[in-house]
């Protein structure tokens, strides 16, 4: 098969043309952060400023039934997608510095913020972080939240499948799509909704050089399908990568600039964890 132009995948050639674009000043209010952070230093949490997915649009309410958020004392914390109707997947990173006993799993919602009749509200009886996880370096962020109870499928909750077991890696250049509620910090508004954008698959050499070669084999990047910043932000952490309708990714972390193609998103790639995944459900169901 030669290369496609135009069709279901992005154009490879616009990987080079970012990547030597000098960097144009952000198209976002810049987070907030010490100077040395400017320079691509280690891996930097998803989660720890910032605004928002970044060059997306709001979807339509509910279109993403599977699409979980975690809060913590009220505030939207990091995202999530459920995988079975007491087992939401995330990102481990999120419970580094938190209690997930403290946390509070919500399914069902749009507009998190509003009183929402489909949202359903789970405490999480069991949070299972990958025996691998690093934090210093992110490899393995992945991590199993039990819900406390079932959560109940109806139009706007719902599962997401994962990549079939031994599924060979994406291509690059394979178009996925981002989803999340971004960051609510004192300084930034909430989104109106869920937000979401359409990001590329980006080859894990290229992406590896990027990040100074600071990635580990089990990782997915993403970049921008055009000259639009694009791709996840604060608090998206977590939340899925879509691929054909599968989960391919989590949310893990990425540069200072959200968007910037110097520091491509970077997400666990979660083919690699298919057999854990279920390993620990399936204890997990029998023995709690
Ligand atoms: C949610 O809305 C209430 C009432 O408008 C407001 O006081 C609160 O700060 C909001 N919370 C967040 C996280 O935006
Ligand atoms: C599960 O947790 C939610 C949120 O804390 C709570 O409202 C609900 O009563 C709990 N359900 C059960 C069966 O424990
Ligand atoms: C990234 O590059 C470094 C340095 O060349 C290498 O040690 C590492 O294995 C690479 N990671 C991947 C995922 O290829």
């Amino acid at each position: 098969m030669g290369p496609r132009v135009g069709g279901r995948d992005c154009l490879l050639l616009a990987v080079t043309t970012a990547l030597v674009l000098p960097m144009r000043p952000p198209a976002q209010p810049a987070p907030k952060r010490s100077p040395s952070a400017l320079l691509p230093g280690p891996p930097l949490p998803a989660s720890s400023w910032g605004a928002r997915i970044i060059g997306g649009h709001e979807v339509t309410p509910h279109s993403r039934p599977y699409m979980a958020s975690v809060n913590f004392e009220g505030q939207h914390h990091c995202g999530g997608f459920l995988l079975q109707p007491r087992w939401v997947i995330s990102a481990a990173h999120c419970f580094s510095h938190r209690d997930p006993h403290m946390g509070l799993v919500v399914l069902g919602a749009h507009a998190l913020n509003t009183s929402e009749a489909t949202q359903q509200v789970f405490s999480i009886s069991a949070a299972v972080t990958h025996p691998d996880y690093q934090p210093t370096t992110h490899a393995s962020d992945i991590c199993l939240l039990q819900l406390n109870r079932s959560a109940v499928l109806g139009p706007a909750v719902g599962l997401l499948r994962l990549p079939r077991r031994g599924a060979r890696p994406l291509r690059a250049g394979t178009r996925c799509k981002v989803a999340g509620w971004g960051s609510v910090s004192d300084f930034e508004e909430p989104p109106p909704g869920l937000m979401e954008a359409e990001v590329c698959v980006l080859g894990l050499d290229v992406c590896n050089s990027s990040w100074r070669g600071q990635l580990s084999p089990a990782m997915l990047c993403t970049r921008s399908e055009d000259r639009q910043r694009r791709g996840f932000c604060s608090a998206d952490s977590g939340g899925p990568l879509v691929c054909r309708n599968r989960a391919h990714g989590l949310v893990s972390f990425s540069g200072l600039w959200c968007g910037d193609p110097k520091t491509p998103d970077v997400y666990t790639q979660v083919s690699a964890f298919v057999t854990w995944i279920w390993d620990v459900v399936q204890q997990g169901s029998h023995g709690r």
